[in-house]
């Protein structure tokens, strides 16, 4: 029997709603294809600072490094808002991916026939649509130092050094030769020295990626050109702040930001979470889309274990709920046939994944 382990961070909001969906998948197709995943709770974020009085306790780093992946729900509200910096959710979400080391994330975007006419966009120019946000995550804006608050002035530095651009443009260009072999780097060059390394560093990468196509894009470009006409990516790749914050518009592609997965990889370690945030307005009335959750899980069946039959029959599941109109509240306007719950989402999906 093949075993894995698996650190469940729920976090805050409706974090525990939406992991607690994505073990029931889990469950649901690691009996169906013949392994076993033994999970072991840790605490972060708001939920750890009531505990601990510290967003991200010792305990918690060293759970995440003994299992063999993290499954992460989401973190912070506004109970938790007005604290120090270094005493906030946030900076134990931060200093998780810094320990783990997982410098790659990826971001797919992926817009479902199905779901079409839930953007905002006009069908015509998402329909198709299929890319993959390559964001480096541990290091940039969010990390440089100096950075200060001191009373009139406060400031923070981006920081890139080649070797961070390396790494993670590899990955960007791996990913390119698996998919439409097209890499769009998205930097400030025209303003910004960090981004002129960011630049020749990605050109001497793609010296070793002869069959991908490379372009480069600066970032307010990238953001109207997202909307504008997103089809034309394939591989987005950018550091961290940009990455972000292109994201998060990507997401708005696939109708809902409460759809898309996330990976986030390292050399040893990998950390899957959603792509959005604890929603705390929406938080315990069984309302929250649990679909980002556990196709995340999905992505850490598929990268971090191999486990690809059970990785497509969660996505082939998700397809199938959403074709056969099942909608929880955010994507309730599109095509429903029937409004679902969270755990009722979580349930079909279960079900769906089991059968065949
Ligand atoms: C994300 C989030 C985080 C980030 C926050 C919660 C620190 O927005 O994962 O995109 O900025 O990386
Ligand atoms: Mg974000």
């Amino acid at each position: 029997m093949r075993r894995y382990s698996v650190a469940l961070i729920k976090g805050d909001g409706i974090g525990p709603e939406i992991i607690d969906e994505a073990v029931k998948v889990l469950d649901a197709v690691s009996v169906k294809e013949g392994f076993e995943i033994a999970y072991k709770e840790a605490l972060l974020g708001g939920a750890a600072i009531d505990v601990t009085g510290d967003p991200i306790p010792e305990e918690t780093i060293r759970i995440a490094k003994e299992c063999d992946a993290v499954l992460f729900g989401a973190i912070g509200g506004p109970k938790w808002d007005d604290l120090p910096r270094d005493k906030r959710p946030e900076t134990g979400l931060l200093k998780l991916r810094k320990a783990l080391e997982v410098f790659a994330n990826l971001r797919p975007v992926t817009v479902y026939d199905e779901l079409v006419n839930a953007s905002t966009l006009k069908p015509e120019v998402i329909q198709g649509t299929d890319l993959v946000v390559v964001r480096e995550l541990i290091g940039g804006i969010y990390f440089g130092q100096p950075r200060a608050y001191e009373g009139e002035k406060a400031y923070n530095t981006m920081v890139y050094t080649k070797d961070e651009v390396r790494r993670i443009a590899k990955v960007a260009f791996d990913i390119a030769m698996k998919r439409k072999k097209k890499v769009t780097s998205v930097d400030k060059a025209n303003v910004l020295e960090v981004s002129q390394l960011w630049r020749d560093t990605v050109n001497e990468v793609a010296a070793d990626f002869p069959e991908v196509a490379l372009e480069h894009m600066y970032v307010d470009n990238a953001a109207m050109q997202l909307v504008r006409d997103p089809k034309q990516f394939d591989v987005i790749l950018t550091g961290n702040i940009f990455g972000d914050i292109l994201s998060d518009e990507a997401s708005m592609l696939s109708g809902s930001i409460g759809l898309l997965p996330s990976a986030s990889v390292g050399k040893e370690h990998g950390l899957y979470e959603p792509i959005h945030g604890s929603a705390p307005d929406i938080a315990g009335q069984g309302i929250a889309n649990p679909i980002a959750t556990i196709a995340s899980a999905a992505m850490m069946l598929r990268y971090q274990f191999g486990e690809e039959k059970a990785a497509d029959r969660i996505d082939e599941a998700i397809k199938r709920v959403l074709k056969e109109g099942y909608r929880t509240k955010d994507l309730a306007s599109f095509d429903a046939k029937e409004v679902v719950t969270t755990s009722e989402m979580g349930s079909l999906i279960a079900q769906y994944a089991s059968e065949v």
